[in-house]
């Protein structure tokens, strides 16, 4: 008898439209992303109308070549997961339907997966032996989270943004500094070239909870540098301004992150989502959790952004507890972390 566990699953929350195979949660059998990024350049960010249209456009031959590349078929499948929320409602609604219209169709059990929940199981990919409990910190183009994983499928959230994501600040200041979008990569290559210590940019408390994050201040402070610059008719110089507000960055979701692990006594701590990408990020913190003494994983760059892999990842373990979903499963575009 086999106990090997095939899921095909299928993630379009926002502009990358992506199908994976997973073999018993942390083996990858393909991982296929096809990026809208060049669509959504020109307009400086994502477009929700032109995202849902091309995640038409492509869902198909993605999933067809996420099976190809696995070197197994539809049939092969003991489960087809989908990424129902958070995220874009129009862009949502085509993976959901792709995945229903599959489900249905060969009678393969459906399993509807959180997109952050699916963010913080990318670490398991590359890290065999880890496992819950660890805190983990989310950072991505719509989420800055906080949140301990007890156990699979169980979080506590312990901080949250108040405003703009981590993700979100890179691409407003990047866009403000002309490097256009996606701003987390460019702002990460500029800053290579620049004095992080030119601009002394603010590194926000919030009051009431030294868990949370604020970085709308962050960013008002950047256009307020630029526009002085302007007044003045003083010259910006873009990789000391990317520098200076990555390390503000940096900072502050480092030092609250370390701050989390050893007020609550864990000993493992993770990054998840598109900004734990970020060179200095994963610098900053590898040290600082020498330091400490605690254990850091971080999943390779293509797991941080967007991909179906680890929505296969999170579906394995909701499988393993017996999560499925009906025909009526819906995006939900506000999704909270560990409700469905
Ligand atoms: O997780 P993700 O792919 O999509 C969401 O769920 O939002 O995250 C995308 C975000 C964007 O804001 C992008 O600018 C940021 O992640 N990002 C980065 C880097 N790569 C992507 N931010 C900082 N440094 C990077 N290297
Ligand atoms: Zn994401």
């Amino acid at each position: 008898m086999n106990n090997d566990i095939k899921i095909l699953s299928i993630e379009s929350s926002c502009d990358e439209t992506a199908a994976a195979v997973t073999l018993n949660g942390r083996e990858v059998l393909s991982n296929i992303i096809y990026s809208q990024i060049t669509l959504h350049e020109e307009y400086g960010g994502v477009v929700p109308e032109i995202a849902s249209r091309k995640h038409i456009e492509k869902i198909n031959q993605v999933i067809d070549r996420a099976l190809k590349e696995s070197g197994h078929t539809l049939r092969d499948m003991d489960a087809i997961a989908v990424t129902y929320g958070p995220g874009l409602v129009g862009a949502l609604l085509v993976g959901v339907s792709a995945a229903k219209a599959l489900a249905f169709a060969t009678g393969i059990p459906l399993i509807g997966v959180h997109h952050i929940e699916g963010h913080i199981c990318a670490n398991y990919i590359e890290n065999k032996e880890l496992e819950p409990p660890f805190v983990c910190l989310v950072a991505s183009g719509g989420h800055s989270h906080l949140v301990v994983v007890k156990d699979h499928g169980e979080f506590e959230l312990i901080g949250r943004t108040r405003d703009d994501a981590a993700g979100e600040a890179f691409d407003k200041v990047a866009r403000a500094i002309g490097l256009g979008y996606p701003g987390g990569p460019k702002i990460d290559k500029a800053a290579r070239e620049g004095d992080p210590d030119a601009i002394d940019f603010p590194r926000a408390k919030v009051d009431g909870s030294e868990y949370d994050f604020s970085f709308s201040g962050l960013k008002s402070a950047v256009l307020n540098y630029l526009n002085q610059a302007a007044m003045k008719g003083e010259q910006i110089v873009t990789a000391d301004v990317a520098a200076s507000f990555q390390k503000a960055v940096v900072n502050v979701l480092t030092e609250h992150s370390i701050h989390a692990v050893k007020e609550y006594g864990y000993k493992k701590f993770a990054i998840a989502g598109g900004v734990a990408a970020n060179s200095s990020l994963r610098d900053e913190l590898d040290k600082r959790c020498r330091e400490e003494g605690i254990e850091f994983y971080r999943p390779s760059p293509i797991y941080c952004t967007d991909n179906a892999a680890m929505i296969g990842t999170a579906a394995y373990y909701e499988y393993l507890k017996g999560t499925r979903s009906g025909y009526d499963l819906n995006a939900v575009p506000a999704l909270e972390l560990g409700k469905r």
